[in-house]
C-alpha cells in the first residue's frame, strides 16, 4: 500500500489568530503572524489504503472526536479516497498549549498528499491544513510565516504564506511549562465563546489588523524590541477578550502571571525578553540567541520545566 512519512514543527503565533469568520471552512476573523520552532516536531505516517480508518496518535488508538476530525481532513483531501492508516507521534506534550495541532495537521495534509500520489501546490496544501486546525496553515513554512485573513468566499486566498526563512534572524523562544496536562477548553471552543460573547471581540477584531503590519515590519529589520512590544500587546488583548466574555475564560494559573512578571523584571534588568500566551497556562518568552541562558534562569525559577526553540524549517517528507 503507498506510505508516506512528513514531518513538521509547530509554530507559536506573535500575533494572533482568535475567532472565526466562517466556522465551516475555518476562516479567521484576524490575521496573524507566527514563528516555527524547533526541535518539537510532529512525525506523521499515513498508508493509503488500508481494511479501516485507524488513528494512532503517540502510541494510542485516537478516540471518536480526535479520529474525526483526522478523517474529516482526509476526506477534504479525497472525498473517494480508500481507509486510510495514520499514524502520528509528537515529541514533545500534546494539547497543553503547545501548539501541538499546527504540526499535526502539516504534517497529516503533507503525508496524506505524498501517500495518494496527488500533486497539490503548497498553498493548496495550506488551505487544507488550515481546515484541521487553523495555525496548521502557517506550520508548512519554516521560520517567520503570516496567515492573511483572506476575502474570498470559499476560503482559497486564505491559507499560510512565508515572510522570512528559519536563517533570517537568530533567536530563540524558551518556553515556561506550567502545567503539561491537557488543557480544559480547546482554542475552538475558547475562541467561539468569546466570539459570542465578550463586548471586547469586536475592538480586538479591529485592531489586530495592524499588529500584524508592525509586527512584519518589525520582523524584517529584525527589531526584536518593536517585535517584542507587538508580541506582548497581541497576546494581552487576545486574553483580554476572552477575560470580558460570559461567563470569563481564562487560560492562566498562578504561575502564568510569576513568570511574565519573571520576564519583565529581566527587561527591567537590561535583558530583552518578551512573552506570549496562547489558549493554555504556558509563557513562551522571544529572545536574541545571546540572552538565552539569561533567560532561561530567570524563567526556570518560576516553573516545572524549561524547553529551548529555536526556528525551525518548513514542513517535509522524510
Ligand atoms: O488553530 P488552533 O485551533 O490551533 O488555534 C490557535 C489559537 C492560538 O494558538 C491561541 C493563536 C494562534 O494564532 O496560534
Amino acid at each position: 500500500m503507498p506510505t508516506a512519512t512528513a514531518v513538521a514543527h509547530p509554530n507559536i503565533a506573535l500575533c494572533k489568530y482568535w475567532g472565526k469568520r466562517d466556522r465551516a471552512l475555518n476562516l479567521p476573523a484576524t490575521p496573524s503572524l507566527s514563528l516555527t520552532l524547533a526541535p518539537y516536531a510532529t512525525r506523521t505516517t499515513v498508508t493509503w489504503g488500508a481494511d479501516a480508518d485507524e488513528a494512532r496518535l503517540n502510541g494510542r488508538i485516537a478516540d471518536g472526536k480526535e479520529a474525526r476530525r483526522i478523517f474529516a481532513n482526509l476526506d477534504l483531501l479525497d472525498p473517494h479516497r480508500p481507509p486510510c492508516v495514520v499514524t502520528s507521534a509528537n515529541n514533545f506534550p500534546t494539547a497543553a498549549g503547545l501548539a501541538s495541532s499546527s504540526s499535526g495537521f502539516a504534517a497529516l495534509v503533507l503525508a496524506a498528499n505524498a501517500a495518494s500520489g496527488a500533486s497539490r501546490t503548497i498553498e493548496e496544501l495550506a488551505v487544507l491544513a488550515r481546515r484541521g486546525s487553523g495555525s496548521a496553515t502557517r506550520s508548512l513554512f519554516g521560520g517567520w510565516a503570516e496567515w492573511p485573513m483572506g476575502a474570498r468566499a470559499d476560503g482559497a486566498d486564505s491559507h499560510g504564506v512565508p515572510l522570512a526563512p528559519a536563517d533570517h534572524w537568530d533567536v530563540r523562544m524558551l518556553v515556561a511549562v506550567l502545567q503539561a496536562g491537557p488543557k480544559g477548553t480547546s482554542s475552538t471552543d475558547g475562541m467561539v465563546h468569546t466570539q459570542e460573547t465578550s463586548p471586547y471581540y469586536p475592538v480586538w477584531t479591529e485592531q489586530a489588523p495592524a499588529d500584524v503590519v508592525e509586527a512584519r515590519a518589525a520582523v524584517l529589520r529584525r527589531d526584536i524590541e518593536a517585535l517584542g512590544a507587538v508580541m506582548e500587546r497581541s497576546a494581552m488583548r487576545m486574553h483580554a477578550s476572552m477575560l470580558a466574555a460570559d461567563p470569563p475564560l481564562c487560560y492562566w494559573r498562578a504561575g502564568t502571571l510569576a513568570a511574565v512578571d519573571a520576564v519583565k523584571a529581566l527587561r527591567a534588568s537590561g535583558t530583552g525578553a518578551w512573552y506570549t500566551m496562547d489558549a493554555g497556562p504556558n509563557v513562551k518568552v522571544l529572545c536574541a540567541a545571546a540572552d538565552e541562558e539569561a533567560v532561561h534562569a530567570a524563567i526556570a525559577a518560576v516553573s516545572e520545566r524549561v524547553e529551548r526553540l529555536a526556528p525551525g524549517g518548513p514542513a517535509r517528507v522524510e
